[in-house]
C-alpha cells in the first residue's frame, strides 16, 4: 500500500533511502546548460524540496506538492531558512487538478512517478495534461531501473513513451547526464510538451 500514511512512516523510519539532502544532479546539469524561460513550476512528490528550491533559484515561481506532511513542513522551513521564494502545499497530487488546472508552464518529475503504483501511471498522465498550461512542458528525470517489484517501480523508455506520447510532444529522452552513482545507467531525462488540451 503506498498511501500518505506508508511515505510518512518512510520518513519517520528514516528508511527514506531516496534523499539525497540535495537537488539531484541530472537537474544542475540541465539548469547550467539550458536556458529555459521562467515560469510556474511543480514539482510532485518533492519530499523535502530540494529540487524544487534548485529551480527556485534559477527564477521559477515554484510550488512543490507531497502528501507526506512531516516533509512539507521540513520544505516551507528549508525555503524560509535559504530566503527561497518557492513554497510547498501537502497535496495528493491526483487531486491538483481541482485546484490548479491550466496553472502551470512546467512540471517538474523525479521520483514521484516510480513512488506510484503503474496502475495509476495513465492517472498521472492526465493530471499532468490538466494541471499544465497549453503548451506546458514536463521536465523529468525517469527510474528505468528493470528489478521487478517497487516502490520505486521500473519503466522502460519505451513504456514512458506509450503513456504520454498521446497527450505530450516528446521532444527528447535521453540518459541522463550527471547520475549519482548508484542510479548511473537506471536513469532517463525526457522533456514532453503538452499536444493537445
Ligand atoms: C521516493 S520519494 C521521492 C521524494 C523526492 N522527490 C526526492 O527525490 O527526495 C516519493 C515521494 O512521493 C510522494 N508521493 C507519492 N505518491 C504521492 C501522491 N499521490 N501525492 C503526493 N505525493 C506523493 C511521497 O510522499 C514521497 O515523498
Amino acid at each position: 500500500m503506498t498511501n500518505s500514511e506508508y511515505w510518512e512512516q518512510r520518513y519517520q523510519d528514516g528508511t527514506d533511502v531516496w534523499d539525497l539532502g540535495q537537488a539531484v544532479p541530472p537537474f544542475i546539469s540541465l539548469l547550467e546548460s539550458t536556458a529555459l524561460p521562467p515560469g510556474r513550476l511543480a514539482v510532485l512528490g518533492c519530499g523535502r524540496g530540494y529540487d524544487a528550491l534548485l529551480f527556485a533559484e534559477y527564477g521559477f515561481d515554484v510550488i512543490g506538492f507531497d502528501f507526506a506532511n512531516s516533509v512539507i513542513t521540513e520544505a516551507n522551513a528549508l525555503a524560509e531558512a535559504t530566503e527561497s521564494s518557492a513554497k510547498f502545499l501537502t497535496r495528493d497530487i491526483f487531486d491538483l487538478p481541482n485546484e490548479f488546472e491550466g496553472y502551470f508552464d512546467y512540471l517538474v518529475e523525479h521520483t514521484c512517478f516510480c513512488a506510484i503504483y503503474p496502475a495509476q501511471r495513465p492517472a498521472y498522465v492526465q493530471m499532468a495534461k490538466s494541471i499544465l498550461k497549453p503548451q506546458g512542458e514536463i521536465i523529468g528525470l525517469f527510474f528505468t531501473h528493470n528489478r521487478p517489484g517497487g516502490p520505486p517501480f521500473g519503466v522502460t523508455t519505451t513504456e514512458i513513451r506509450e503513456y504520454f506520447s498521446n497527450d505530450f510532444e516528446i521532444r527528447s529522452l535521453e540518459p541522463a547526464i550527471n547520475s549519482i552513482p548508484k542510479r548511473q545507467g537506471e536513469e532517463h531525462m525526457g522533456r514532453f510538451r503538452v499536444i493537445k488540451k
